[in-house]
């Protein structure tokens, strides 16, 4: 098969052998492919809402002659699939979507039959680990990967573990500080914050401003304890930095 592009190629390494796979959002239909290919699971649930995305995935397997380890699914989110999936993909979508397909699973059977979940949200990813830290998962790996633009990577494990209010902003897991994409994240987080800080204060809105100014001490924390402790003397650093802020 192809060479992954390099955000698709970062989750794929995340997938570990299962029974059943299920690519949630499947669209192109190359995270099925790699999952088939590698011979990673027994099956691959493909699912999209939408049938045009949904006939790209049918295409690419059956130009690989590996659809039939494949079921195909025209529907919204995994709770009308019949199969129990051990492993999940859900790349691509907001937070708040993923969630809700989760939450409509867990309302049909038992969130535990998953196992692995592995997640790329758009955007949202605090709500994200605050969902999967009170439904009974560990977050193992958490980092953002930069493939032209920035993406939240998140991968979760049956369990049971107490996150602190700052893992929930910044990332559950100490491993994806290490790196300057996780700092260039940052960054644009703070811009982010600085401007809307900005907006709100010309609109006098006091009780955002307070919030507003609570996140960016919290980021400005981060951003040291990351540059102390893991990119110190990067000479890339500066071209990270944005404004002085
Ligand atoms: C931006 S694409 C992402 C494709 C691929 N997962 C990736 O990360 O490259 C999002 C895909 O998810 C599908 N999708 C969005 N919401 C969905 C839902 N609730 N259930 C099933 N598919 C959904 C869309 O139709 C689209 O094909």
């Amino acid at each position: 098969m192809t060479k992954l592009p390099s955000r698709l190629q970062s989750i794929a390494d995340l997938i570990e052998p299962c029974a059943v796979f299920a690519d949630v959002g499947c669209d192109h239909g190359l995270m099925s492919l790699y999952v088939l290919d590698k011979w990673l699971a027994n099956r691959v649930l493909c699912i999209d809402k939408s049938l045009k995305c949904l006939e790209k995935t049918i295409k690419l397997l059956k130009r690989h002659k590996l659809d039939d380890q494949a079921i195909f699914y025209n529907c919204d989110g995994l709770y009308p699939v019949r199969q129990v999936p051990d492993e999940v993909l859900i790349a691509g979508l907001g937070g708040a979507e993923i969630i809700d397909i989760l939450y409509q699973y867990s309302r049909t059977r038992p969130l535990d039959t998953i196992e692995t979940l592995i997640l790329q949200p758009m955007r949202d990813d605090y709500a994200v680990r605050k969902w999967l830290n009170t439904n009974g998962f560990i977050i193992t790996h958490d980092f953002i990967k930069k493939d032209k633009k920035l993406y939240r990577i998140i991968k979760a494990k049956r369990g049971v573990e107490k996150l602190t209010e700052e893992q929930l902003m910044f990332g559950a897991c100490e491993g994806g500080y290490n790196s300057l994409d996780y700092l260039e994240w940052l960054y644009m987080y703070l811009d982010k914050c600085v401007r809307i800080l900005g907006d709100a204060g010309r609109a006098k809105k006091l009780a955002v401003t307070t919030s507003l100014h609570d996140t960016i001490a919290k980021l400005r924390k981060q951003i040291k304890y990351v540059e102390d402790n893991y990119v110190k003397g990067n000479t890339s650093i500066s071209k990270i930095r944005r404004k002085p802020n």
